[in-house]
């Protein structure tokens, strides 16, 4: 179990990714955690990450100085490296200018963690201040060339200080950098798996529950599915799944996803048909934070609904990923997150929660998705709003139009898919602008909507590049379009990225 103490840096998610993929279980905790809690912890390892504060600043956060003291391994990455040159009497450097970018290190001694990796590398830097000068009983082992003091270790103290931001993509070897701390500093042995994974939590998931009966909100998307499965496969039949259709789903959607839970898993599956009193509520609505907010309520009023049928309830699963708790800040985050992601629960519905992800990043859940034998299409399925084609719909929703959406959505899917592009593009759909323009067809004059389509390059959503589709696929799935949904007669490509778009148009 790695301890990774979290001063703010933005890279810090990573370093929980990459220690992962070195299979060794990690946890981020804010960096004041008291000694008490981490010895609690029985950590066989701690990692400082960075951030972006200065170590001379008076609020500078600082961890508690016992931790260098425990005889357990520590890393400090960036600050965190700042902080432990600080705490065993070195210099740090105030800089007014930022190192930032693609760096050439030239590593200068045998040392642990640069071990069998050659004698340079180019490292990512992202930083004002840097070490100055190591404390004594420090070695320096990297230096670059604006950065005496790039890394350096007291393999005695076991104390190990990277000024380089090893988690990032952009440093090579940095997987490998990381490794070495883990295994040769920590002793860590890399038996972390998912099947590992899966075992241990039905366990708990079992002793949590008891007798007990456990509710699921499932939307079909990739998190609160796979959750549903693994709880199911611990549990059986004390786990019920709601299902709110609300009528803004994709083609063919809420018949794969019944089809799945009820015939496939046996759960006890319980679809709610919402079609009717969405479609009424959103007569005349067109401003988008209204719908979006109708949907967002009328939702949970349904889910409500239900979940007093079935009577009293005393879990609920839900499909939280660590990137949200992180997100939201380690130290409230669940409190935060058991709200935010079934959009707001009524405040007189007690339940725990069970959150078997919230440990979990994305590619992690997949990978347990897959193992316990949830189909492709929903361990790959790309992220789908909440709201549904409610917001791919410009304007006044109309069972007409949410037709049209539907339809030319699932062409651009399939020939997206077809054209091996599926798991390249983070996200792509189609949208109706709500625009009517004139056309030809067969010597007529048309007057008919206009489809665009959207498709984005991504890794988090948070930024976004329109992805460079062929011609030829734009062409094709144009063409289908065209043809095969009625009152349609042109196709546009949107070629935005985020910022200054967003991905979805409303
Ligand atoms: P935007 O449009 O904000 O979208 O650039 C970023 C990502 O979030 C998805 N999205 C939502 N997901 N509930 C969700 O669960 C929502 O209300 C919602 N709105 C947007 C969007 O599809 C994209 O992946």
């Amino acid at each position: 179990n790695i301890l990774i103490l979290d001063f703010g840096g933005q890279y810090n998610q990573l370093i929980a990714r990459r220690v992962r993929e070195c299979q060794v279980y990690c946890e981020v905790v804010p960096y004041h955690i008291s000694i008490e809690e981490v010895k609690k912890k029985q950590p066989t390892g701690i990692v400082l990450t960075g951030g972006p504060a200065s170590v001379y600043e008076e609020k500078a956060p600082k961890c508690d100085p016992e931790i260098f003291n425990l005889s357990v391994p520590v890393l400090g990455i960036c600050y965190g490296g700042q902080l432990m040159a600080m705490n065993f009497g070195g210099e740090v450097a105030r800089a007014n200018k930022r190192e930032y970018g693609k760096t050439s290190l030239a590593l200068e001694n045998d040392s642990l963690l640069f071990a069998d990796i050659g004698k340079e590398l180019v490292c990512w830097m992202s930083h004002t201040d840097s070490i100055k000068e190591a404390p004594a009983g420090f070695r320096v082992t990297a230096s670059t060339k604006d950065c005496p003091v790039a890394a350096m270790e007291d393999a005695d103290r076991k104390c190990y200080a990277l000024q380089f931001h090893p988690e990032v993509e952009h440093t090579e070897f940095g997987t490998d950098i990381l490794r070495n701390f883990l295994y040769e500093a920590c002793g860590c042995e890399g038996n972390w798996t998912t099947g590992n994974f899966i075992e241990e939590t039905i366990e708990e998931i079992r002793r949590q529950v008891g007798d007990k009966k456990v509710l699921c909100a499932l939307s079909g998307g990739v998190d609160s599915s796979v959750a549903a499965v693994l709880v199911h496969r611990a549990i059986g039949d004390q786990l019920t799944c709601v299902f709110v259709d609300h009528g803004l789903l994709r083609k063919d959607e809420p018949e794969q996803v019944e089809k799945i839970f009820k015939e496939q898993f046996k759960m006890n599956f319980i679809r709610v048909n919402g079609h009717q009193r969405f479609l009424e509520g959103l007569k005349g609505v067109t401003d988008p934070e209204i719908k979006r907010k109708f949907i967002g309520e009328s939702f949970i009023r349904l889910f409500e609904e239900e979940a007093n049928k079935l009577g009293e309830m005393d879990f609920l699963v839900q499909g939280t990923l660590y990137p949200d708790i992180i997100e939201s800040g380690t130290d409230t985050a669940s409190v935060i997150k058991s709200h935010h992601n079934v959009g707001g629960l009524p405040e007189d519905m007690t339940f725990q929660l069970i959150e078997p992800f919230k440990y979990l990043f994305k590619d992690e859940v997949r990978a347990v998705g897959s193992a316990l034998g949830l189909p492709e299409d929903i361990v790959w399925r790309q992220p789908f709003p909440g709201p549904g084609l409610a917001v791919r719909v410009l304007g006044e929703i109309t069972e007409e139009k949410l037709e049209i959406v539907r339809e030319a959505d699932a062409i651009m899917r399939e020939e997206i898919k077809n054209a091996g592009l599926d798991r390249q593009i983070w996200q792509y759909f189609a949208v109706l602008p709500n625009v009517q323009t004139v056309g030809v067809m067969g010597d007529e004059r048309t007057y008919a909507h206009t489809v665009a389509l959207r498709a984005i390059t991504s890794s988090d959503a948070m930024t976004a590049d329109w992805a460079r589709i062929p011609h030829d696929v734009l062409e094709k799935i144009s063409n289908r379009i065209v043809n095969e949904v009625d009152h349609v007669n042109r196709i546009v490509y949107d070629i935005t990225s985020k910022p200054p778009a967003t991905v979805e148009w409303e």
